[in-house]
């Protein structure tokens, strides 16, 4: 069987235990139930809110991200490429967030199906304008690129769930890979940029499938990258990837490249979240990690098992 035969044989499973769309063999799109929607966005506005100063809380997302472009230059845990990285002053309000994104993970009825994820997961805002600074790093959203060229597991799939502000003209576009497709055009590279000749050989999908309201998830022979049109606004997303189990033989261990040795979380863990374990940010926001060039998440992560399963 063809390397991408077996990917689409794992995404159909994956796709056809809860309704939704395909717009192509290997990226489904689903609705998210209204009441976890509003648990999400909530919990997000919640923890933007806690990373911009003064103690405001807003939960409009217009005010929100209005202050968010505001406040750019004070935002002190807010990296590069948009992500608002968790620091010790936000552990209660990102332990939240990801309680209610599992909530949505757990409603596509998956769980059986997925190994691990990688963590933290990001909450990023993206402006409207391009950080022209950010185009010169290793690994800039906007390069299109599979995930796994920064080191994950190439057999995993990557989430996008659209938050707040402007999907309509700041979004992420998805790429369709060609019918010769190898495993090995998922290898870590040194940079997204040096993936070009492969991406080179991808169509683009037609259409916008980062709406608000519904998850994306897009296994990793697919590329993807950030897109704004002229006049975009800026908007905020969550993205993080976890590994299909679907994908393993039998005695077959995960692979994970050495540079995310350590930022992955067992499924039950995460599912897990303000119940069993918490995630704990020891620095502040004044310390910051060094992310050598994107190959690491820009943060220090703890999971604290706070309750056994079943007790
Ligand atoms: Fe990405």
């Amino acid at each position: 069987m063809s390397d991408l035969q077996t990917r689409f044989e794992a995404f159909d499973e994956l796709s056809h235990r809860t309704p939704c769309e395909r717009p192509s063999k290997l990226i489904s799109t689903f609705k998210i139930e209204p009441t976890l929607w509003e648990h999400l966005k909530h919990a997000a506005a919640l923890y933007v809110s806690k990373c911009l100063p003064g103690n405001k809380l807003i939960l409009d997302e217009h005010e929100l991200l209005a202050n968010c472009v505001k406040h750019e230059q004070e935002i002190k845990n807010l990296t590069p490429n948009g992500m608002l990285v968790p620091k010790r002053h936000t552990i209660l309000e990102y332990n939240a967030l990801v309680q209610a994104y599992a909530a949505i993970i757990r409603s596509l009825k998956i769980d059986d199906l997925i190994v691990s994820w990688h963590v933290p997961l990001n909450l990023r805002i993206k402006f409207g304008e391009v950080n022209q600074a950010n185009l010169k790093r290793h690994h800039p959203t906007e390069d299109i690129h599979s995930d796994s060229w920064a080191g994950e597991s190439s057999e995993s799939v990557t989430t996008q769930l659209p938050l707040f502000g402007d999907t309509e003209r700041n979004f992420v576009d998805f790429y369709e890979p060609p019918s010769d497709f190898q495993d090995d055009w998922l290898k870590p590279l040194p940079s997204y940029a040096a993936g070009a000749a492969i991406a080179a050989k991808y169509k683009k999908l037609g259409g916008n499938y980062y709406r608000k309201g519904f998850i994306a998830l897009a296994d990793f022979a697919t590329l993807h990258s950030s897109h704004r049109e002229p006049g975009s606004e800026p908007r905020a997303s969550i993205d993080t990837t976890f590994v299909l189990k679907k994908k393993l033989k039998p005695g077959e261990k995960e692979k994970i490249h050495q540079w995310r040795d350590g930022e992955r979380a067992d499924h039950k863990v995460l599912m897990g979240i303000g119940e069993t374990h918490l995630f704990v940010f020891p620095d502040t926001v004044d310390q910051k990690v060094d992310s050598e060039g994107g190959f690491k998440h820009p943060t220090n992560l703890k999971i604290v098992e706070v309750l056994r399963h079943g007790n």
